[in-house]
């Protein structure tokens, strides 16, 4: 592209962002006068990493009503998330699913104390080589956190820049060096919040809003948008389970997972139909839903009344399983049940 196209394109985006774009999403004003009260005392490299690994994974919607607020309040500080236990902190992420991530953040902030005088480095290089941060987060925290002039690629930017410049299948590098190409480096921080914000809210893998985008008169793809970038089928399997909840003198069983994904998370017992067949005296309480990784599940819902504990799993009763980090499939089949 050339200089003078690309000076265009960064004045309109700019533009576009003061006027549409997400400019009050807290962990965009850390530290400023307009910072909401609960951010006072948060660091803002400590609250640009909370975000970043957040939103992953997870929606804006969802990470800003119900979980950057309340995890910041009980871990306000990287030390505090590395002298955390796993149970505390997996607790707090209980709903945003990917616990690898929390478990990450507790390893990261331990890698900080011990090479870098506990604080996040600014180096892009130190940045990536800690648990659980990659080349996009290493950038959104060097830009976001400590105004450094870099560039990024994150899901929604790849979206962004495979349609500007009509690549169907760019690796990594080639988009990195396409959202260097356009990089505004007079005002980087709202440069790389707005294509985040053009992913998000205008050019969407659906019926993308290219009459409304400000790169509508750049863009090779304004007129198929969704040629761009190809898709990769994803390929889902069905799976049938079945979840028990096995009551014990008003206590119920449930099992800390050692799955790679679900690591240190509690589950009420889950059965294959075989191993579900083969129990007795159940009552059907309902079925649910459920996506995880590769599987669309279908959840059937029991309950019965043991005898006998049994030794294969822990027993709490209600108020214990409060403060115990349940996985969300559990915390579905949890909205079945009246005890
Ligand atoms: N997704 C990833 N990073 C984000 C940010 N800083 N703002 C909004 N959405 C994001």
């Amino acid at each position: 592209m050339q200089k003078q196209i690309i000076e265009k394109l960064q004045k309109k985006l700019l533009l576009w962002y003061e006027e549409k774009g997400r400019k009050d999403l807290p962990w965009r004003n850390l530290q400023s006068i307009h910072c909401d009260d609960r951010l006072r005392q948060i660091d803002r490299a400590y609250g640009v990493y909370i975000s970043e690994i957040m939103l992953q994974q997870t929606q804006v919607k969802s990470v800003l009503e119900k979980f950057y607020f309340p995890f910041l309040q009980k871990f306000p500080t990287l030390q505090s998330l590395a002298n955390t236990n796993e149970d505390d902190l997996l607790k707090a992420w209980q709903g945003l699913g990917y616990y690898n991530r929390a478990r990450n953040l507790k390893k990261a902030a331990l890698e900080c104390m011990e090479k870098y005088s506990g604080i996040l480095p600014k180096e892009l290089k130190k940045l990536k080589s800690l648990s659980g941060i990659g080349a996009y987060t290493a950038g959104a925290i060097a830009c976001f956190a400590y105004d450094q002039k870099v560039a990024f690629v994150d899901g929604n930017i790849r979206r962004v820049l495979s349609r500007l410049f009509a690549l169907k299948n760019a690796s990594m590098k080639e988009l990195e060096l396409k959202a260097y190409e356009i990089l505004n480096l007079n005002d980087t921080f709202n440069h790389n919040q707005a294509l985040l914000d053009i992913g998000a809210l205008i050019c969407l893998p659906k019926n993308p809003k290219c009459g409304v985008c400000p790169f509508y008169d750049f863009c090779k793809a304004k007129f198929n948008p969704n040629s761009y970038p190809e898709n990769k089928k994803i390929l889902y399997e069905k799976l049938n389970l079945f979840l028990i909840f096995m009551e014990y003198k008003e206590q119920i069983a449930i099992k800390k997972s050692q799955e790679k994904l679900y690591k240190g998370m509690y589950n009420f017992p889950l059965f294959k139909e075989d191993e579900f067949k083969k129990q007795k005296n159940m009552i059907f309480l309902g079925e649910f839903k459920h996506s995880y990784t590769k599987y669309k599940i279908n959840i059937k819902v029991y309950h019965q009344i043991l005898k006998i504990k049994t030794k294969d799993y822990e027993f709490k009763n209600f108020k214990e399983l409060k403060h115990i980090p349940l996985s969300i499939l559990s915390l579905k089949a949890l909205n079945l049940i009246k005890f």
